[in-house]
């Protein structure tokens, strides 16, 4: 499979730091052709990044409304992402489920809206420590992965992001057989509500990547790819991580956005 290296900036990012799109831009260009690179921006900066990336690099969104227009204010659709020149959105990302009370079943609302707009849609699970530690990680990602992935899904359409909780920007780091455990009971379950087509979604790491850690993560056949945050804010950190990355085919994302 061609792993997926994805930045999300959370809410970061002001006009003065497009510089570090120009520059993962012009390198991911120059020698890492065949890597495909996202970057999920606010919605404030997308338009301007797509015009920075000029094609080089895929700019995706951090979340949509399932909702096509109408009386939501504040909120924006998939529609919307898209015509701003994201090829891609997260849903379901645990801040938006933690802060924000989105159950499985919005987060696949979501999802479905990011297919009907043809974003990519990067569905997010994972486990807080409190169910780790009570021996429920593996359950609660299977219950996450059948309430939130809609049923129509392929996977030219989605990929699945499993960041539990407390590796997220806390610096702690599953163990690889941890990883191993847990990717292999996503793609099982994902086998089992989808067939041979969950055998083809890819299953990104998420949760204190960094260049130091990303290519023992990448080195896991288990593993598709990185979902990012922290170290996808500077420009070398998130392009050492690019470089972990094994390159195979052409890239999809990319060649989605210059379509
Ligand atoms: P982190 O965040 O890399 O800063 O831990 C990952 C994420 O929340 O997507």
């Amino acid at each position: 499979m061609q792993p997926l290296i994805a930045g999300n900036w959370k809410m970061n990012g002001v006009a003065s730091q497009l510089h570090e799109i120009e520059a993962v831009a012009a390198s991911v260009k120059a020698t890492l052709p065949s890597t495909e690179v996202l970057i999920c921006l606010p919605a404030t900066l997308i338009t301007r990044a797509v015009q920075t990336a000029a094609g080089r690099i895929a700019i995706g969104g951090e979340d949509c409304s399932a909702e096509i227009s109408g009386p939501f204010t504040g909120d924006f659709s998939s529609e919307m992402l898209k015509d701003a020149g994201a090829c891609a959105v997260i849903v379901g990302h645990s801040d938006r489920r933690q802060h924000h009370g989105e159950t499985d079943a919005v987060v696949a609302a979501k999802a479905k809206a990011a297919r009907r707009a043809g974003l990519l849609a990067i569905i997010c699970i994972g486990e807080t420590n409190a169910q780790r530690l009570a021996g429920n990680a593996l359950s609660i990602c299977g219950d996450q992965i059948a309430g939130s992935v809609p049923k129509e899904m392929t996977a030219s359409d989605a990929v699945i992001g499993y960041e539990p909780l407390w590796a997220i920007g806390s610096g702690q780091m599953p163990t690889s057989e941890q990883i191993i455990e847990m990717h292999a009971h996503i793609r099982a379950c994902l086998t089992q509500c989808f067939g041979a087509e969950g055998q083809k979604v890819r299953i990104l790491y998420g949760g204190s990547v960094k260049p130091s850690n990303a290519h023992s993560i990448l080195a896991l056949p288990q593993v598709d790819g990185v979902l990012v945050g922290g170290a996808s804010l500077k420009s070398e950190d998130f392009l050492a991580i690019c470089r972990a990355a094994p390159a195979l085919n052409s890239p999809t994302v990319n060649s989605q956005k210059e379509q």
